[in-house]
């Protein structure tokens, strides 16, 4: 009943569901960063965002504006020196149902425009769960090896991964440039001697064979990874001096050649259906392979064609990775707590009796939302047959693609005589007041805003979070004890800290328990070191409901400086004028995130505290994109009518490509509206506003 697949989802079931999978993972972002043991992995966080992904690709309108769908993985630890990748590692796309699998192939050839009997090859191999890594040749020595991180910058881990028997150090016949990506690994047999080893010297066990492999490889002291027995496959390269290939095939085969271990059970499909039944042969094959995988990865075996493709913010458009289906066990919901978020959403949480799903200890489930547990969706129609559920039930959890786990039905056989159903508060567990469900909405939320310690604290928590300004030293706990304590109660506190409480001071930072001397300097180092902060940091950071870090980029990328962005947002009326429609037509931004911008920017309290910080701080503009000699780089135009030479969504990539900014509709501020046959009221309105219209042919030329 619940995660139907996404086909069968009605745009209300969906918009709820993007609404719950925003805030699961607006949690698990919070949970991350406040300890190093998140609560859910990094696959269940990808299972998150596939599901996400999923449902925005059916109904791209719904898409929000705080969609999670922009980001890639956490951010690089300290401990190791930080490598920028020179092309970004990505994240895949994730598939659950064989339709989904069918709909990726299906966009791929209206991307291309390619009939449906047109020959349109893909590979599926096996999605190793390990961690992957971006290795480094220069002719033909192996230079440096890094991890993803968060995909534009990871960690430099080269003389942990030179302890690894599959990483070649050196490679004949090579390109003179040469960068090999795959997964590191551990296999059962290894990872249970690993645990048996490390009980029986009384050291940490793992939890899976992942994380000992992600542990293993991100040792400080490379003698502790040369005696964990890591593994490695290549399934795909970064920068390189000469092409490996024509076909993904050919490249993969290039790579085994030059002494890489590659995945044996890689094939080359033909048609849809070999993608499936490969998928299905190596499901059947899982358990008995010796090593984790969680799913399938598809790829365009052309390559020109993978080019042509490209990449959305993280994924590319070319593979899938198309995950197996959910694991389920049953246990007791001991209790449901409510946690307040930033933005005042009461979400229910329940507590389990701890079972083990998939591998994984559970202990926590999501419930939503109120009529989530009511046994009702948001229009009152009956799920779960309309069983609500209640302290004291036994209950099926379930992780689907490594999901965070979620509560699927009840077992009313075994439901104690004397339960009773929940009952929802109606006021804010953490200040009181009233906790309000607005008409149409599926959350409820607590109205207190400013005067709620649970907001003010999870807006100090999401400021110094690793996507916004990042701390190093002030995490989620320090930030609840500071709160408490009166020292640090909005972002600008955090700026004269070290005035109000560093050497010298009455109350010394250093005095407090669990700080030293040292520790203190290098809080108020970090702090220091932050003024200077870029734009989409900032913007993301200052926590208004539903700018996530995606729209915070391209609100940054649009309005270039702090100055322009806060008077455009001051001057902007909502509904009305020149500032609005501008700020609405930022391809992604839509009348929601831009109501929540305006509604705060004119908000005094919330717009005293902005002033306040950025009275602190020292802004970056946004640096123009590479786009060094592009005629259109930051032009903004509109694409209307149909286009002949490729398809809408090949146009708008190579042009944001180039540099410009591609918008929904036609303002003043439009550079160029480029008109197909069949347009209509967008090119009226560019050739009565006086604009540039230009034909496809016209918009090719000048794009070059
Ligand atoms: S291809 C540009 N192939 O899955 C595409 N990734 O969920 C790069 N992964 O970050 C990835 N097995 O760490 C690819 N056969 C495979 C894979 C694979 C595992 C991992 C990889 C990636 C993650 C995305």
């Amino acid at each position: 009943m619940e995660r139907p697949p996404v086909e069968t989802l009605t745009p209300q079931a969906a918009m709820e569901e993007l609404a719950a999978l925003a805030r699961a993972m607006a949690e698990a972002d919070v949970a991350y960063h406040q300890n190093d043991a998140p609560a859910i992995s990094d696959a269940d966080y990808d299972a998150l965002k596939a599901r996400n992904a999923a449902i925005e690709a059916r109904f791209p309108e719904l898409r929000r504006p705080d969609s999670p769908s922009g980001k890639v993985g956490a951010a690089p630890s300290e401990g190791f020196a930080k490598v920028r990748h020179a092309i970004p590692m990505l994240s895949l796309e994730n598939a659950f149902a064989d339709s989904d699998v069918a709909e990726f192939e299906g966009r791929i050839r209206r991307f291309l425009n390619l009939p449906a009997e047109a020959p349109l090859a893909f590979t599926a191999e096996p999605k190793i769960d390990g961690l992957s890594l971006s290795l480094r040749y220069e002719d033909g020595l192996l230079v440096q090896a890094a991890t993803r991180g968060d995909g534009e910058t990871g960690e430099n881990v080269t003389a942990n991964a030179r302890t690894v028997a599959d990483i070649p150090p050196r490679l004949d016949d090579a390109p003179a440039l040469l960068e090999v990506r795959g997964e590191v690994y551990m296999s059962h047999a290894d990872f249970a001697a690993l645990n048996a080893r490390q009980a029986a010297a009384g050291g940490k066990t793992f939890a899976n064979p992942r994380n000992a492999a992600a542990g293993s490889l991100r040792q400080l002291d490379p003698a502790i990874t040369a005696a964990r027995p890591l593994r490695f496959f290549a399934y795909a390269w970064g920068a390189h001096s000469e092409p490996l290939g024509a076909t993904q095939t050919q490249a993969i085969d290039r790579l085994h050649a030059l002494g890489f271990q590659t995945n044996p059970l890689t094939r080359r499909c033909e048609h849809l259906s070999e993608m499936l039944d490969q998928y299905r042969a190596i499901e059947a094959r899982r358990a008995t392979l010796g090593y984790d995988i969680d799913g399938v990865v598809y790829k365009l075996d052309r390559l020109d064609l993978q080019a042509r493709l490209g990449f959305r913010s993280a994924t590319p458009r070319w593979a899938l990775a198309h995950k197996f289906s959910a694991q389920r066990a049953t246990t007791l919901l001991e209790g449901i707590d409510i946690q307040v978020g930033r933005t005042g959403a009461l979400s229910p949480v329940a507590r389990l009796l701890p079972v083990t799903v998939g591998g994984v200890v559970v202990s926590n489930a999501t419930l939503h939302n109120e009529d989530y547990i009511a046994g009702r969706d948001s229009r009152g129609q009956p799920i779960r047959e309309g069983r609500d559920i209640r302290v004291g039930d036994w209950v099926t959890v379930y992780r689907a693609g490594d999901v965070i786990p979620k509560i699927e039905d009840i077992d009313l056989s075994r439901r104690p005589a004397d339960s009773t159903p929940y009952v929802f508060p109606t006021s804010c567990p953490i200040c009181g007041s009233d906790a309000i469900r607005e008409e149409g909405e599926a959350v409820r939320r607590c109205t207190g805003g400013l005067i709620c310690a649970a907001q003010a604290v999870e807006k100090l928590k999401h400021f110094v979070s690793r996507a916004a300004f990042d701390i190093e030293g002030l995490g989620a706990r320090q930030v609840e004890a500071f709160f408490a304590d009166g020292w640090i109660r909005e972002p600008a506190d955090i700026f004269t800290l070290e005035d109000r409480y560093g050497p010298g001071k009455l109350t010394q930072l250093q005095n407090r328990e669990g700080w030293g001397g040292k520790s203190a300097e290098n809080l108020f180092r970090a702090i220091r070191d932050k003024r200077r902060i870029p734009l989409d940091r900032l913007i993301f950071g200052l926590g208004i409901r539903h700018v996530g870090e995606t729209s915070a980029t391209l609100l940054a990328r649009h309005y270039g400086a702090w100055a322009r962005f806060r008077d455009a947002m001051g001057a902007a009326r909502e509904h009305v004028g020149d500032d609005w429609a501008e700020l609405n037509a930022i391809d992604g931004v839509g009348p929601i995130l831009a109501a929540a911008l305006v509604d705060t920017f004119h908000e005094p309290a919330a717009r005293a505290a902005i002033d306040r910080l950025v009275g602190h701080l020292d802004i970056e503009d946004v640096a123009a994109p590479d786009t060094a000699g592009s005629p259109i780089a930051g032009k903004t135009v509109v694409f209307t009518g149909t286009l002949e030479r490729m398809t809408r969504a090949e146009a708008k990539a190579r042009a944001e490509a180039l540099g410009a900014k591609v918008a929904g509709s036609v303002s003043a501020r439009t550079d160029y509206v480029i008109a197909g046959p069949g347009a209509g009221s967008k090119e009226k309105k560019a050739r009565e506003l006086g604009l540039t219209v230009l034909s496809e042919d016209e918009w090719l030329e000048l794009a070059g």
